[in-house]
């Protein structure tokens, strides 16, 4: 039986395939139209998906879409009389929503007529806690989603057991994390779709100086039930002029409008930031605040609901749970001893979400598939990786190329990392989510601590605060960091041990901590095998491992690594066991 996922007309448009059960695919549009957070429609992810199972359109079974029009319909319409603006959006969105087998058919060139698939509205965040809990290793967990917005939520929780989802409760529009998080980033001066994790790594270089201020700004709700918080809806506008992302149709960008009202510089004394002005001491104890209030509210839920569940696992998702520094809290500030976060947590895993939901909760199938890894987007083969290679400048001359066996490939690029060399490292599928898992990463040499300088002015080009992340050998990471509960997807940001910062100075943020892959042998062995040659000629298990890309989608194609490792200074580039170096 097959099951596509779509999130469509969305941020982080995607698609995920599931036969029998089994996850065969699942990626970002973005990754193949080259507009990081791409929304619209996932047309190109679709084709993929199909073509990795070898099946067609006509082959579908069931396709899920993670949006219900009609949840919370009392909520919207009370909302959409309110706001005119906001009712035409609406009627925008669901009527794209109820074309979504027109517009199938339409991509795939196919008679509308013909699709014998059966479509599901499955609501937001019931696809968002399905994406997490079914692909865990769980047999029963606590589950909470906690993003910006979807069908009207902001937050839900509940307990998973076997191979149904409970719901035990949600807040609604206008109230919500990802929101507050949101306004507070724009007022900081940072205004892309996505930035939050920007201010996150800003909170660092600050003191929650202005805690009690953002207290007013994201209160507990006591008369909300247990698990109830609220904002302080004088510093806001969106539950005024409507909460809706937008995007250009001819970008598919996705935007947000000004979220913040006047009441907010008011409160902590200072104007919004502009982007182009400097940062000062007072936006980062601002953003170090923002950070502190948000987890005294997200560790307090988490708190509850173990309490309320009896349970020790935790299934996360929503792009909430991308705050790695708050999940690496959970274990000391709730009871919780097992954590899982899904690593596409955001609207992309919607897509994974949706068609598990299907699978299990409406059809009632039983569990047996664990997310244990996250390569689930395209790869290609070593023909593929040699055409790209010929046809690429690099083999005008000016750059080395050899094809190695493994064990020579590994020893050759370990010893170009320790040269304090910066590496790009290419191989088999590439990652679902946002995180570079050493197949579309640039690798570098975590001893040295210009590093971080050098790779932000010759590759990122990206903000000097932002923190790079380790990868470490699942097997040592209690011997480098205060926790050792695995983090396979780069989630969860630990502390590294006092003694250890100085020997991986590069990737450790200037708070002390890290946020880390461990990596197995099982869930990426060729990635592995690189740190652990690292480790044998240098004595450090750990390499600094960052997404392969210079402000763009991660890259996708061999085509697009080459493109990257030509366009920016990096020295050397490994496709599959094809070695590139600089003459
Ligand atoms: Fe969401």
């Amino acid at each position: 039986m097959n099951i596509l996922g779509i999130n469509a007309y969305h941020g982080n448009a995607s698609a995920a395939l599931v036969c029998d059960g089994k996850l065969v695919a699942a990626v970002e549009e973005e990754r193949f139209n080259r507009v990081k957070y791409a929304a619209g429609f996932p047309a190109e992810a679709i084709r993929y998906c199909l073509k990795e199972a070898g099946i067609t359109l006509d082959d579908l079974d069931h396709v899920a879409v993670p949006r219900n029009p009609y949840a919370r319909l009392g909520t919207k319409l009370f909302y959409a009389l309110r706001m005119p603006s906001f009712a035409r959006e609406r009627v925008r969105v669901i009527s794209k929503f109820t074309g979504i087998p027109a517009a199938l058919a339409w991509a795939f060139d196919s008679d509308p007529k013909k699709l014998t698939a059966k479509f599901h509205r499955i609501e937001h965040h019931q696809a968002h806690l399905a994406s997490t809990f079914f692909v865990s290793p769980f047999e029963n967990a606590a589950l909470l989603s906690a993003d910006g917005l979807g069908d009207f939520a902001s937050s839900m929780w509940g307990l998973g057991s076997g191979n149904r989802m409970r719901i035990d409760g949600s807040i609604a529009f206008p109230h919500s994390l990802g929101l507050y998080y949101s306004a507070v980033t724009q007022y900081l001066g940072f205004l892309k779709f996505g930035d939050e994790y920007k201010v996150m790594g800003l909170a660092a270089y600050g003191q929650p100086a202005y805690l009690d201020a953002f207290r007013d700004i994201l209160r507990f709700n006591n008369n909300g039930g247990a698990f109830g918080f609220k904002l302080g809806l004088d510093y806001f506008t969106h539950h005024k002029t409507g909460p809706e992302m937008s995007w250009a149709e001819s970008d598919r960008t996705p935007t947000l409008g000004k979220m913040f009202s006047e009441a907010m510089p008011r409160l902590l004394k200072a104007p919004a930031r502009q982007p182009e002005e400097a940062l000062q001491q007072r936006h980062r104890d601002m953003a170090s605040s923002l950070q502190a209030r948000l987890e005294e509210v997200y560790l307090g839920m988490l708190k509850k609901l173990a309490v309320a569940t009896g349970t020790k696992s935790v299934c996360l998702a929503g792009g909430v749970a991308f705050n790695c520094v708050a999940n690496g809290k959970i274990f000391d500030a709730t009871p919780f001893e097992q954590v899982y976060v899904h690593p596409a947590a955001g609207d992309a895993g919607l897509a994974v979400g949706a068609a598990y939901f299907v699978w299990h909760q409406l059809l009632g199938q039983p569990r047996s598939f664990v997310m244990d890894h996250a390569y689930w987007g395209p790869g290609y083969s070593a023909a593929g990786i040699q055409a790209a290679v010929q046809a690429s400048p690099v083999s005008h001359g000016g750059h080395t190329i050899a094809e190695l066996p493994d064990g020579e490939l590994f020893r050759s690029t370990a010893a170009i990392i320790a040269e304090g060399k910066i590496l790009g490292w290419y191989q088999g599928r590439a990652e679902w989510g946002p995180r570079a898992l050493g197949n579309r990463s640039i690798v570098a040499d975590p001893r040295r601590p210009e590093m971080k300088e050098i790779l932000n002015r010759r590759i990122k080009h990206r903000e000097i605060f932002r923190p790079f992340a380790p990868s470490i050998l699942a097997e040592k990471t209690g011997e480098w960091f205060e926790k050792s509960h695995p983090s396979p997807f780069m989630n969860l940001a630990y502390s590294v041990l006092p003694e250890k910062r100085d020997k991986i100075p590069a990737p450790t943020h200037v708070d002390g901590t890290g946020r880390l892959q461990t990596v197995t042998r099982e869930a990426n062995p060729r990635y592995y095998a690189l740190i652990h040659e690292f480790e044998r000629q240098t004595g450090v298990p750990v390499v600094l491992n960052t997404s392969f890309n210079d402000n763009e989608p991660i890259v996708c194609r061999p085509e697009e690594a080459l493109d990257c490792y030509l366009r920016t200074q990096m020295d050397a580039l490994v496709l599959g066991n094809v070695l590139i170096t600089r003459e």
